[in-house]
């Protein structure tokens, strides 16, 4: 499997990849916007074909948050998701400086805990729940 990352995702490819799984699509220029405005995306393509996305947004000084996270069913369970995952945190600690630290929030939808374990994200519910609005 040939997988690739670059850093620019359309806004097309945005709603193929969130259409792919299912989830609430938005407008255009909802997206456009959305793009226009993030810190860090990344897209990873094999043998050419979409084949996952991820983005972060936030302040680029002490709070981002991962979101949008999805890789193509027929591309899942191969390792992807956990790749974009490390890049996004790559590109997130080649910003952050000696002496600081910013805090990665992410808000996993229900089932998917131990996939952001596994990508070394804590969860402890006993000490912090995550609401959304
Ligand atoms: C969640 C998602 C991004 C995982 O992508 P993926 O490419 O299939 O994940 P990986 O192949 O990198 O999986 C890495 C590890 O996590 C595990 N894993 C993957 N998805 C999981 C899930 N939903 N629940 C538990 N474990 C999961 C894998 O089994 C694998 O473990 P292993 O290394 O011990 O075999 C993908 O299933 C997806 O896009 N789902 C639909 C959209 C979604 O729900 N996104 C997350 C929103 S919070």
């Amino acid at each position: 499997m040939d997988i690739k990352f670059d850093y620019n995702i359309t806004s097309d490819e945005f709603l193929e990849m969130v259409e792919s799984v299912g989830w609430k699509t938005y407008s255009k220029k909802q997206i456009d916007n959305a793009l226009a405005n993030t810190m860090y995306m990344v897209k990873a393509t094999v043998d050419g074909k979409l084949a996952g996305i991820g983005r972060v947004v936030g302040d680029y000084s002490i709070v981002c948050m991962l979101t949008d996270i999805c890789v193509k069913p027929e591309f899942q369970k191969h390792g992807i998701g956990l790749k974009i995952v490390e890049e996004l945190k790559n590109l997130i600690s080649s910003n952050v400086h000696e002496g600081e630290k910013m805090q990665i929030e992410l808000t996993p939808t229900a089932g998917n805990e131990s996939f952001y374990q596994k990508a070394g994200f804590k969860y402890n519910p006993e000490k912090i729940t995550g609401m959304y609005l």
